[in-house]
């Protein structure tokens, strides 16, 4: 299998496994990733996910430009050709950590991108490089870098493909944390079960609206939060987490 997906306890890790190419996104890695993510959407005992990749040179040198970038052609003005992805066409939001392994380019990157936390190991980098190739990101860079992180930044990295290092990456709000390769998965691990403490649904509607708000106005983003809101407040999550603040304990959500 080109990907790894291991369920422990709450978490999904997603591996993406081809060393031989660095990890590149070939039409098998994307359906099965995409296969992957919907398991996991629909798996009412998961709550977070950890996409990584295997090895400690690369997390995902991006489509893979032998098999991938072709098709781009071949499809050329028709419909999207892959199976929805969290790059785009699958709403997923259930939070998504990357832990960022090593080079993150092109696809790859976007990858990243469309992920909520990212923690980078020391080596890694990121980078958008598909000028270098004649074409713009097509997993959503251009719409979602400029998003993430300042717009002369993104600039930067956009127009001239220049990968930044993780300290770099770090200084400019891009990843949450830079830690020691060997400390990646642990830290991953620590921060997704941070994410399992509050109430998943009110963290998939905190999700929902950041994301969705990007996109609409401030008058129709604080509609939507609205409704979020009006609906959280019929969950027994919101019951437990205020029975459990007044009597001094834990809260034990159980995503109802
Ligand atoms: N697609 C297919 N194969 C790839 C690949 C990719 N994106 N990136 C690396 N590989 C393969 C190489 O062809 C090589 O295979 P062989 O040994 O069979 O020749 C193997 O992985 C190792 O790569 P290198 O020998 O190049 O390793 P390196 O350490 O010298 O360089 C690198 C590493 C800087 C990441 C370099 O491989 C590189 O620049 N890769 C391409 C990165 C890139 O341009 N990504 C954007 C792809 S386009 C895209 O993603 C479009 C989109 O938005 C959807």
């Amino acid at each position: 299998m080109s990907l790894g997906y291991e369920k422990e306890g709450r978490i999904a890790i997603f591996t993406l496994n081809r060393p031989e190419a660095l990890n590149a996104l070939n039409p098998e890695v994307v359906a099965e990733l995409s296969q992957a993510l919907i398991d996991f959407k629909d798996n009412d005992e998961l709550w977070v996910g950890i996409i990584t990749g295997t090895g400690d040179k690369a997390f995902c040198a991006g489509a893979d430009i032998k098999t991938m970038l072709p098709i781009l052609k071949k499809t050329r003005g028709q419909p999207w050709f892959e199976p929805p992805h969290i790059m785009k066409g699958l709403k997923l939001w259930k939070p998504l950590i990357a832990a960022v392994n090593g080079a993150a380019l092109g696809g790859g990157f976007e990858l990243t991108l469309a992920c909520d936390l990212r923690i980078a190991s020391e080596n890694a980098t990121f980078g958008v490089p598909e000028v270098n190739l004649g074409l713009i990101p097509g997993w959503g860079g251009t719409q979602r870098l400029p998003r993430v992180i300042p717009w002369a930044k993104a600039a930067e990295l956009l127009l001239t493909g220049r990968p930044i290092d993780a300290q770099e990456a770090y200084r400019i709000g891009l990843v949450n944390k830079v830690v020691p390769l060997a400390e990646l998965m642990p830290t991953a691990k620590k921060m997704a079960e941070l994410l399992c403490r509050p109430a998943p649904i009110a963290v998939q509607a905190a999700k929902q609206a950041m994301i969705q708000g990007t996109s609409l106005s401030l008058t129709e983003g604080l509609e939507l939060e609205k409704q979020l809101e009006d609906f959280l407040v019929t969950t027994q999550d919101f019951e437990e987490g205020c029975k459990a603040f007044i009597e001094k304990r834990k809260a034990e959500f159980k995503a109802r």
